[in-house]
Parts: structure tokens; sequence; C-alpha cells
């Protein structure tokens, strides 16, 4: 009897993924995220980055991980409920508490584990999930991995979303959207969502991983920037971005935060994250409160960068620090990519499934410490690479 070969699923997979030029590779780098990166030996202008306001390579972040690390060691030696809880976790949660003006804070080891264990553990079988179809993919596994129905309203279309509530007519639920979406970097419609969760009485919930420490006057995220403070009933966020280290968190009520502690499975049966990195994102969050002109700072050179490509005729505009740059085929966004590597800009083409199929784009990502020089430099160098990739063939990655 001949054997099938249990890899082949496998292997066809990919074999259609490189044929449609969605196989992933990565880039290894061998520097501190930064404004400019190393990559083969080759020094280049970081373009994808979210660590908008270059706070991984800060003397003073770095100074307190290397505190932390002579004082607690490497690893953190259990779960937040055994062993894994240190004074620089409790202290963390506290600044974030603080900074979020909120009552309570609780840190997850990634965004995606916040989100994908918050929403089990909030909604259950007989409540409904309302969830804006460009949510980031931490909320839509955490909608799946809850047994409640989770239903997709279209993208920050606030009437949408009334009317599917009406036609459910639920008594329990809950709506979830990105504060600032992923990849096309702009800004849920807050006071919409907010109306429309207090006349249902239904909970709001807001992923903040894109808008701590980029929107609102001092950073503080989709609140501030609305000047609707206090209204979100969950915040949650990460640290993984803008404040430059690492871990997820959600600020809420001691309600919300002492039922989370007990209840969310991706918190209780997961080690905690290491202390060095809760220093560094505790000082990060200090830094950005005694900063907050790096906000503005990042703000400027984002409508700088989208005044530059606008020159070079190519429509861009952000209200955060993400400028999506729309290119369509697939193939001909890894060509605009790949000559900018050759050229010297780190800059990554989006596809499929990140973003729609046929809708790949190039994903901006601005940061606070950018030069002028740089972004206009840039600009003029993407406006190339893409008349480029409408004539010529495909060239050598690095
Ligand atoms: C909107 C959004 N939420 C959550 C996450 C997950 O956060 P983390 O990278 O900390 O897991 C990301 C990014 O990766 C994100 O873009």
């Amino acid at each position: 009897m001949s054997r099938q070969d249990k890899w082949a699923f496998m292997k066809e997979d990919l074999e259609k993924r490189r044929q449609r030029e969605l196989y992933r590779t990565m880039k290894v780098l061998d520097s501190s995220q930064s404004t400019h990166v190393l990559y083969h030996g080759k020094r280049l202008l970081m373009l994808a980055s979210n660590a908008y306001l270059d706070f991984c390579n800060d003397p003073r972040i770095k100074a307190a991980a290397g505190k932390a690390l002579e004082g607690y060691g490497t690893g953190s030696g259990g779960s937040r409920l055994t062993t894994g809880t240190t004074r620089l976790h409790t202290e963390l949660e506290a600044a974030l508490a603080r900074f979020k003006g909120r009552e309570a804070s609780l840190v997850f080891n990634s965004g995606f584990a916040a989100n994908s264990g918050i929403l089990p553990a909030v909604c259950r079988k007989g409540s409904v999930i309302f969830s804006d179809e460009l949510n980031h993919a931490s909320i839509i596994d955490g909608c799946r991995m809850a047994g409640a129905e989770t239903v997709i309203y279209r993208h920050n279309d606030m009437a949408d979303l009334e009317r599917r509530i009406r036609e459910k007519g639920c008594p329990m639920g809950l709506v979830v959207s990105d504060g600032v979406f992923s990849m096309d970097g702009d800004i849920v419609d807050l006071p919409g969502l907010v109306r429309v969760t207090q006349k249902y009485n239904l909970l709001s919930m807001i992923d903040e991983a894109h808008a701590t420490g980029v929107i609102g006057k001092t950073g503080k995220g989709t609140e501030e920037y609305f000047h609707m403070q206090g209204k979100v009933d969950i915040l949650m966020g990460t640290l993984s971005k803008a404040l430059g280290a690492e871990g997820g968190y959600v600020c809420g009520s001691e309600l919300l935060i002492s039922y989370l502690r007990n209840t969310t499975r991706s918190f209780i049966f997961s080690t905690s994250l290491s202390p060095v990195t809760m220093a560094a994102a505790a000082r990060a969050v200090r830094l950005l409160e005694e900063e907050p002109q790096r906000v503005s700072r990042l703000r400027e050179n984002v409508n700088w960068f989208c005044q530059c490509l606008s020159e070079q005729g190519i429509a861009a505009e952000s209200p955060s620090a993400i400028v999506p740059i729309r290119i369509g085929e697939e193939a001909k966004a890894l060509r605009v990519s790949e000559r900018l590597l050759k050229q010297g800009y780190f800059l990554s083409a989006i596809r499929y499934p990140t973003v729609k199929k046929g809708g790949a784009m190039l994903r901006a990502a601005i940061m606070a410490t950018h030069t002028k020089e740089e972004l206009a430099g840039a600009a003029q160098a993407i406006a190339e690479a893409i008349r480029a990739a409408e004539t010529q063939p495909k060239i050598d990655a690095l």
C-alpha cells in the first residue's frame, strides 16, 4: 500500500503562496530599532517600524532596563498568579492606570494575548460582539475564541453598527474597535461608538495599540484625541509600539481588572514577562509624560511626509503615524519595496491576508526622530520606485 506524503498539504500551500507572490520571509536586522537600521551590512532608513517615538534605543529607558536586569535577573520564573509578579510588574500597572486615567490596569504578555484573552473572558454564550471589519487579527481571534456570536459591521460606520444592534436586539454585548486602524492609520469614530454603546447598554472596548503615544495632544490616545476621557469601558493597548517595549495591557475599573485577573486564560496560564521589559515600559510611560513634545514632533513629521508625497503626485494623508501608500497588485508592491531596499529604504509591502487580495500597499510608519530631509528624500524615492515598478521587471532583493 502506497503511503501518502503526510507533509504534502504544507508543500502545496507554500507553493501556492509562492506563485501568488504571497510567500513570507523575514529580514534579519543587526541593530536596534531606530530611524536607521543595519541590514546585511547596509545602513537603511527605517520607514516601517511601530517604534513611533524611537524609544527602543533611548538611553534613559535602556538604563532603567539595565538596572532591572541587575536587580531582578532575566526571567520571571512563573505566571503572574504564581511567582511571576515582581514590584516592577505592579509599578508598571500603576503607571499605565495613571497615564490612561483609570482605577487599575493589567499587563499581558503581548497585545495579541490581551485581545485574544479579554474577549472570551468578557463575552460568553448569549452575548453578542460587534466588531469593525478592519479590526486587528488578535481581536478577530478573540471573537472566535469567545462563545459569543460575532457580528461584523462596516468599517467605522456607526449607522451600520446601530442597525445591526437593533436587528439583533441583544440584551448583553460589546462593541470592539481599533482606536487607530493598524494598516490604514485612520481613527475610530469614538463619539459615535460611545453614543451607540450607551444607548443600547453595551460594553465598549478600544484597542489603543497604534494610538498610545501617537494621537491626542499628549499621546494619551483615542479618548484624549476626542476630548472624551474616561468614556471607554475597556481600554486595551500594547507596550510594543510607541512605548518601545513588549507586552499588552488593559485599563479600566477595579471591578473589570479584578474580573480579568481571575478569569482571563491568556493572563493566568502563561509565564509573565521579564522584569527587564516591565522596567523599560514603565520608564517609557514616564518619558512620554515628561516629554509630550515628542508627540507633536511626530505629528509634524507625518504632515511633512504626506506633503512631500503629495508633491510627488502620491495622494497621502494620515491623522496617525501610519501612512498607507496604495499599490494594488501584490507583485508590484513587492517590486517597489525591493527597489527601495536597494536604495537604502526599509519599507514593507503589505499583502493579503493582512489586507484584501489585490489591495497591496506600502505601510509607511513615521518616527518622531526622522529628519525633514530624510522624509523628503524617502518620498521622492518612493515615487520613483512606483513609477519604475510600472515598467520594470522584478529585480533581485539584497
Ligand atoms: C491593533 C493591534 N492590536 C494588537 C496588536 C498586537 O499587539 P502585540 O504586537 O503587542 O502582540 C497589534 C500589533 O501587532 C495591533 O496592530
